[in-house]
């Protein structure tokens, strides 16, 4: 391509401070050096993690910053040695990578990476420098990813070659949000067919985990929300049955044991708050109750819990991204949804230019919108 080994000024979406709006800025974007790809946006969805990062609590965050890590697009051009991908390929950049090569990466139970947020920061590229400037500053990468630019630059291990066929402004969902909740069923769970499970939080996660536990042949799917618009998509997508712990004046675990008799057999937490996550686990089966937390909780939080509700037996796991080995496996659920085995589009209930990045987030902290996918 023309652009290939020169600086592109294009837009993105900056957040220069915490607690600040983002603005839509001009940026310049440096060539991918060795073992890189500069990718081309084209769509990207807004994910409650983006909002943790735009509010100061996500862990290790730092400004100015381009967030954004649910997004698809095209290699621009790529680095020297790069050769999983060429320009032209249509690619979702992973948020959680897969070096290949870190012992988790090489274990076939683990889809964690030492190359990830947790373990080493991602907020510059591998040599430490950033590919981003804005205003004459140096901007922060997110997660390496940076999805709210309209070209971004990533290690290749981060980023994974999709099917030509695949509409980018529908599988951006795949990067994060889907994958999250559709494997927190699937993989961590592992939910049995006849069983019964709770979700907590109808979110874009959460209905991704109805999905899921759909999908495995669950027989009873509660759905828990406090915003009661969220359940008619909810019962949609699988869910048989639909609380509001507001409607009730004892705690929403009571309520659960009282409607399944011994609590139910899996229960989901996905919305990112340490008293729904207690509150999930005492709502699972005592003995052979297993609990799996998808939300993220601000960096910081601490939880606690009477330890009687793990020595009975429960099960209390967590899932990162849903338990899917990124670069394996996203290209493979892009080919799932291109034949139909899950509908994720019914997650996007909005699709807006990247100037109104802003209302985006507005409608989902106004529990306004599931997914909004923006367009550049
Ligand atoms: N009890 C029940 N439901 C609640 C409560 C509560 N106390 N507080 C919020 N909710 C509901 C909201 O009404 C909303 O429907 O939880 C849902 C959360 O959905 P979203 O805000 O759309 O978040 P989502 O993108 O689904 O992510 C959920 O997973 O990946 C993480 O960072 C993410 O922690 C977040 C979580
Ligand atoms: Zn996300
Ligand atoms: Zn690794």
């Amino acid at each position: 391509m023309a652009t290939a080994g020169k600086v592109i000024r294009c837009r993105a979406a900056v957040a220069w401070a915490a607690g600040k709006p983002l603005s839509v800025e001009e940026v310049e974007v440096a060539p991918p050096k060795a073992q890189e790809v500069r990718v081309k946006i084209v769509a990207t969805g807004i994910c409650c993690t983006d909002d943790h990062v735009l509010g100061g609590y996500f862990p290790n965050a730092e400004f100015p910053v381009i967030p954004g890590h649910e997004g698809a697009g095209i290699v621009e051009s790529i680095g020297e040695g790069v050769t999983s991908v060429k320009p032209g390929d249509k690619v979702i950049p992973l948020c959680l990578p897969q070096c290949g090569q870190c012992c988790f990466c090489l274990n076939p139970d683990s889809n964690y990476c030492m190359k990830s947020h947790l373990y080493e920061s991602q907020n510059l590229m591998p040599d430490k420098t950033s590919r981003f400037t804005c205003k004459g500053k140096r901007i922060h990468h997110f997660l390496w990813i940076s999805t709210f630019a309209e070209y971004t630059v990533m290690p290749e291990y981060a980023v994974a070659k999709i099917e030509a066929a695949a509409p980018l402004d529908k599988v951006c969902l795949l990067a994060c949000g889907f994958p999250t909740g559709y494997g927190a069923a699937i993989n961590t769970a592992k939910v049995k067919p006849g069983s019964t499970c709770a979700v907590f939080g109808l979110g874009g996660v959460g209905l991704s985990v109805v999905m899921g536990c759909k999908a495995a042949g669950a027989s009873r799917i509660i759905g828990v929300d406090i915003n009661k618009d969220k359940f008619a998509k909810a019962k949609e997508l699988g869910a048989t049955d639909c609380v509001n712990p507001k409607d009730f004046t004892k705690p929403i675990h009571e309520v659960l044991m009282e409607m399944t008799g011994l609590g139910v057999d899996y229960s989901f937490e996905a919305i990112g708050l340490a008293d729904t996550l207690t509150a999930a686990l005492a709502s699972c089966n005592m003995n052979t109750g297993v609990c799996v937390m998808a939300g993220e909780l601000a960096s910081g939080s601490m939880v606690s819990f009477d330890p009687l509700l793990l020595l009975s037996g429960r099960t209390w796991r967590g899932t990162l991204l849903g338990g899917w080995k990124m670069r394996d496996s996203i290209p493979k659920l892009v080919s799932s949804y291109l034949e139909k085995k899950f509908n994720s589009d019914l997650l996007i209930t909005h699709t807006l230019p990247i100037a109104e990045v802003n209302k985006g987030f507005e409608l989902l902290r106004a529990g306004k919108s599931i997914r909004s996918v923006l367009l550049f």
